[in-house]
């Protein structure tokens, strides 16, 4: 392995700092200004397989998992093709209904999660069409997938997955606009998206650049026992996934729960003790998430809010700030400061950043 840690204290902190180049990377020679569209080559469809496809399911473990919660929210919003996400692991045991206009889209950073592996041949046995989204090239899924997009991230070392979380969400922005536009996606709004995913690289260097400013936020709940992640639609992925970054790390437990479901039951657990943390979008959501970050506070609950938004003076007890781009791609940029605050919680519990207890980088057996 020639990949060295250099300057950095830990392979997080390094795969945290690789992010705008990874994503450089994922988008390099993929974007296609003129017909306002993505060209994922590795794919070898069509447009008249595109235009088939009826309904797209993400497969994946652990964050990969959360990963294909947000492309199958792209694939919805840009393609209006009927889309979702499921534990790799959990459809293998299932027995699932396994449909020929479906595409399936099996989601592994090593390629090697066992699980994952189960669900392709799976697929392939019951004739389902199964893409890969992989980032090491010539793993297990790769191969037994055929054809795919590679996520380009680069080698990642640390448990924790950040670099490639990114390219699979970036990766998965460039497959819906792709589906979209063989639809009725305008070229227009194309357009829109093209020039947004090529300003992201910048946008996510700017938002590492606050890192002092997540680090004081994390040192001051790092003491908390329990965190609650909130978000809804866009910001929904993004809370779980903030959620398992900082249970996988620091071993604060921490739970994500949609926004609107509190009241269902949550809200029981709110108190000065019990800090959340709560993705808002500045979408069309922004005053709903203003009216969750109000109940929460009523309780006497701690918020920290990631936001792209201006939220009234006061609201939140602390704000992490992400820069504006086009909404569908809010998630890709929300979930960097998640990334920052887990990794200085764990940092200051003195936690092994790169190797929690009782986790592995990939899971090859049951
Ligand atoms: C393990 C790792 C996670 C990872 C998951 C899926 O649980 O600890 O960080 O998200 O496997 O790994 P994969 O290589 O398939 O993306």
């Amino acid at each position: 392995e020639d990949y060295q840690l250099g300057e950095f204290p830990d392979f997080m902190r390094k795969e945290m700092a690789e992010q705008p180049e990874a994503v450089r990377r994922a988008l390099r020679g993929r974007l296609d200004s003129r017909f306002a569209t993505a060209h994922l080559g590795g794919l070898r469809l069509d447009p008249r397989d595109l235009r088939a496809v009826r309904r797209v399911k993400f497969l994946g473990c652990g964050t990969a998992y959360y990963a294909g919660q947000i492309g199958a929210n792209l694939v919805e919003e840009l393609a209006r093709i009927p889309a979702d996400a499921e534990p790799a692991s959990e459809f293998r045991y299932r027995n699932p209904v396994v449909d020929p206009d479906t595409l399936y889209v099996a989601i592994s950073q090593s390629g090697e999660t066992l699980d994952t592996l189960a669900a392709v041949q799976e697929l392939k046995r019951k004739g389902g069409k199964v893409i890969g989204a992989v980032n090491v090239v010539g793993s297990a899924v790769a191969r037994e997938c055929g054809s795919g997009v590679f996520l380009h991230a680069g080698p990642e070392v640390s448990v924790a997955s950040t670099k490639a979380f990114t390219n699979m969400a970036v990766s998965f922005a460039m497959l819906a606009l792709w589906l979209g536009r063989v639809r009725d996606l305008s070229a227009a709004h194309g357009t829109r998206l093209v020039s947004a995913l090529q300003q992201l690289p910048d946008q996510i260097a700017s938002i590492l650049e606050t890192d002092y400013e997540v680090a004081a936020v994390a040192r001051k709940y790092a003491h908390a026992s329990h965190m609650f992640f909130i978000g809804r639609v866009r910001g929904w992925p993004v809370a779980r996934e903030g959620a398992q970054k900082l249970k996988e790390i620091s071993y604060v437990h921490a739970e994500a729960y949609q926004a609107a479901e509190l009241k269902h039951g949550p809200l029981a657990l709110i108190d000065a003790q019990m800090p959340s943390v709560v993705v808002v979008p500045r979408d069309e959501l922004l005053a709903k998430n203003i009216g969750t970050i109000e109940q929460i506070k009523a309780r006497g609950g701690p918020v920290i809010a990631v936001t792209n938004a201006d939220l009234p003076d006061g609201l939140a007890d602390a704000v992490l700030r992400v820069p504006r781009n086009e909404p569908e791609l809010d998630p890709v940029l929300l979930t960097i400061p998640l990334q920052m605050l887990a990794y200085h919680v764990a940092s200051a519990l003195g936690r092994d950043i790169d190797k929690p207890r009782n986790l592995a980088k990939s899971v090859t057996v049951e």
